[in-house]
């Protein structure tokens, strides 16, 4: 079978990109631990404010018996709540997180910290924070007119 000189020279740089890519994306996992999140969890988005885990007095920062932490939190338009939490650095937290309106993202810069959240479902993440300081937690996914004004404060303070 004859293949071009030019063609054979482009399938060696697409054959190139593809093994870039596989070789970043296993790279990302296995080495950075960046993963997309593997539950799925269900939740009614209409009865979030009435029962369960979502109520207001729920919402926020929860220490757990092994030192652990859970964060809980609406994300709804346009601002995250509660609008500022306080956690300690190198410390193992969860955060729960789910919508009762529309789609909307989470990320905080500089950090492996980044989901979707989707109304019907809780987004579960599971990380630590290796520097201190303040953060922002900044909405990545078109919500809507005040998308860009979608962001709450996290402040990660030295560990005790
Ligand atoms: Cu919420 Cu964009």
């Amino acid at each position: 079978m004859h293949i071009d000189p030019l063609e054979k020279k482009w399938m060696y740089v697409v054959g190139f990109i593809t093994v870039v890519m596989i070789a970043s994306m296993t790279y990302a996992a296995v080495v950075m631990n960046l993963n997309p999140p593997s539950n799925v969890e269900t939740i009614d988005p209409k009865t979030l404010h009435l029962s369960g885990e979502f109520t207001e007095d729920n919402l926020g920062v929860t220490q757990n018996p092994d030192g652990s932490y859970t964060v809980r939190m609406i994300a709804a338009r346009y601002a995250f709540y509660p609008t500022q939490i306080e956690l300690p650095a190198d410390t193992d937290i969860t955060f729960r997180i789910t919508s009762p309106d529309v789609l909307h993202g989470v990320h905080v810069p500089f950090t492996n910290m980044s989901t979707m959240v989707v109304p019907g479902y809780v987004s579960e993440v599971t990380t630590r924070f290796t520097k201190t300081g303040d953060f922002q937690f900044l909405c990545n996914d078109y919500c809507g007119l005040g998308h860009d004004y979608m962001w709450s404060r996290l402040k990660v303070t030295p560990k005790t």
